[in-house]
């Protein structure tokens, strides 16, 4: 019923209890979830996820952060993981200006080379942008040419208005159930519902009732009673929506 397009479950601090995030993930019905892997050994720990749950989607790419320490060996890594057919999904990949604005032109050569890589094997991507709206839509809009999540969306309507002129998909997390959401009301309400998904992020951004607490995927049925609140939709239409959304991202 429930899909999660962004989790790092094999992060270790969830990683620890991995067979109770998924008993959870299981019996809360997320029946889709797609596992973002930051590195190797959250890559080969995702594979052998999947390996026993199929359901489960993987997802691989260098962060923004890496770009100050990216080496040929790391893309030719990359590559090789994306030819043996070990991953669905191209990210999570973009730009962070938030920490640290003193390797901005590495991060923008990283994602664009990231971008192509993706266009070579027509893989879909995975966005994270913060901090850093007009270069990531300008990097996207002349390089990217297969399809696109926004995760964790958190931008203007303007900037999701020119997301969507992309034929991005826009995900929304945990933050959207916060008191102090402003501009994630007006997003939802203005985004078309073929265009929506749901994630946690988990573990980080915890939903309202559970803010505070460590995330787990489980806890994406708040973000989606959210949506459908905000879309004025019942929750099982826009559950069965979402999860047709979601497998339309991995078509080719
Ligand atoms: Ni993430």
């Amino acid at each position: 019923m429930f899909t999660d397009s962004h989790c790092h479950i094999t992060d270790d601090s969830l990683y620890e209890k991995i067979e109770e995030v998924i008993q959870n993930i299981i019996d809360k019905k997320v029946t889709s979830c797609m596992i973002m892997c930051t590195g190797k050994k959250e890559l080969e720990r995702a594979l052998e996820i999947k390996k026993e749950y199929p359901f489960f989607k993987v997802a691989f790419g260098w962060f923004p952060e890496d770009a100050k320490t990216i080496t040929e060996q790391d893309y030719i890594y990359l590559e090789d993981v994306i030819k043996q057919g070990k991953i669905d999904c191209l990210g999570e990949i973009g730009l962070d200006y938030y920490w640290d604005t003193s390797f901005n032109d590495l991060q923008k050569e990283m994602f664009i080379r990231q971008i192509q890589i993706a266009n070579a094997y027509n893989l879909p991507i995975s966005i994270h942008m913060r901090e850093s709206t007009k270069d990531c839509m300008d990097i996207l809009k002349q390089y990217a040419k297969t399809k696109i999540i926004f995760h964790c969306f958190s931008g203007s309507k303007e900037t999701m208005m020119e997301a969507l002129k992309m034929n991005a998909y826009i995900s929304f997390a945990g933050p959207i159930t916060f008191k102090n959401a402003r501009q994630a009301p007006e997003c939802i309400q203005a985004c078309p519902v073929d265009r929506i998904l749901s994630e946690t992020d988990s573990p980080y951004l915890t939903p309202v009732p559970y803010r505070g607490k460590q995330n787990q995927p489980m806890y994406v049925e708040y973000v989606a009673k959210k949506i459908s609140e905000l879309k004025n939709i019942d929750l099982d239409s826009l559950c069965a929506q979402i999860s047709k959304n979601y497998q339309s991202f991995f078509e080719r």
